[in-house]
């Protein structure tokens, strides 16, 4: 008999929805394993009353546990099974901000905001900072961040965030974006885009913010830090200090034409990219730190890309949980994440 179960938040995408029951399953074995002490077992997709939970064992389940629960991806509300009854237990997410930071913008090659969520959650869990995910302020970084939907998701945990990609418009979509926001939400910030310069020369453009999470903590100097460097992944390491993030989340090219827009059109295929990129991303975790990566298994079987995270300090976490994660997006693209954790 289940002790308890989880209801699954409707996803605004359909197709994003058809998977979310399998991707939350595997989503909370990762948690069970990590964070939750290996007390999570039964798992399993329930309808009750004609809509879909997921149902699990989790003996003597504490208020801790359910905050680690309160932040799953796709978590609505969690229910204690008494016969036929459910029992709602208290969630208290980590949110420091509304979420439509991460839902108000709508644009074609946006990671969809859950999955985003999603692969942030396994990053964190996998890492060494699993056990401080609800206490610490983490450092998340994301080498091909867009529009800036992992950026949006780490400052909604309320952690410090940097990011970097190629695409002009996009960084320019992006500080327009958050500074209207952050105007519009009366948030308690300062924002600038500067040129950064070396010998002499304009290497890139980079948008930094100091965002207050109350305005008290703001006025006594606490505020979280946000940046993105306009510039190729691969020189990532000219802008971050080595071993500084806990987590980095990037969702890669898919390397077909994605609506509108070719986002494999950057130069390199999503295999090459990574290839080139991961020494220089893998320096700047802090030891015990992860990699989530997604990508496109239609172009790049998961042996390949498995193998490109495979280096002398990044093993990938391929058994279990982790290899549940495989889910159709669109006709030209099947996504999978591949976790990786450096060595301690
Ligand atoms: C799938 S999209 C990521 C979308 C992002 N997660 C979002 O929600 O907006 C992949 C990104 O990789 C970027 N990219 C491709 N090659 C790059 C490179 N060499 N350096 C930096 N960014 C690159 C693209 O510009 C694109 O924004």
């Amino acid at each position: 008999m289940p002790t308890h179960a989880l209801l699954v938040r409707p996803a605004l995408n359909r197709v994003y929805a058809e998977s979310s029951v399998a991707l939350m399953a595997a989503e909370l074995a990762v948690f069970g394993t990590h964070v939750l002490g290996g007390r999570v077992t039964g798992i399993e997709p329930t309808r009750i009353g004609g809509v879909p939970y997921l149902t699990f064992d989790c003996p003597d389940l504490s208020d801790r546990d359910a905050d680690y629960l309160a932040n799953l991806s796709s978590a609505y509300a969690l229910f204690e099974l008494r016969g036929d009854l459910l029992a709602p237990v208290t969630l208290t997410p980590l949110d420091k901000f509304d979420d439509d930071l991460v839902t108000i913008q709508k644009y074609v090659g946006k990671t969809n905001e859950h999955f985003t969520k999603l692969m942030l959650n396994l990053a964190v869990v996998s890492s060494a900072a699993g056990p401080d995910m609800l206490t610490r302020r983490l450092r998340v970084f994301d080498p091909l961040c867009g529009r800036g939907t992992t950026l949006n998701q780490a400052l909604l945990y309320g952690w410090d965030t940097a990011g970097i990609d190629l695409d002009t418009k996009d960084f320019d979509a992006y500080s327009t974006f958050l500074q209207t926001w952050l105007k519009r939400k009366r948030v308690k910030h300062q924002a600038d885009v500067n040129r950064v310069r070396r010998d002499g020369k304009v290497i890139a453009r980079r948008f930094t913010a100091s965002i207050g999470t109350t305005k008290e903590g703001y006025k006594a100097g606490d505020a979280l830090s946000l940046d993105y460097v306009n510039a190729d992944t691969v020189e990532s390491p000219r802008f971050h200090r080595a071993g500084t993030f806990d987590v980095l989340v990037a969702d890669a090219p898919y390397g077909v034409q994605h609506g509108s827009r070719a986002t494999g059109g950057l130069h390199r295929g999503p295999i090459d990219l990574v290839t080139a990129a991961i020494g220089g991303w893998s320096g700047l975790l802090r030891p015990g730190g992860t990699i989530a990566l997604s990508w496109n298994t239609n172009v790049v079987p998961r042996e390949a890309m498995v193998d490109a995270l495979t280096t002398s300090d990044l093993t990938p976490l391929n058994d279990g949980p982790y290899l549940e994660f495989s889910h159709r997006v669109d006709q030209a693209i099947v996504r999978d994440i591949v976790i990786a954790r450096k060595t301690a």
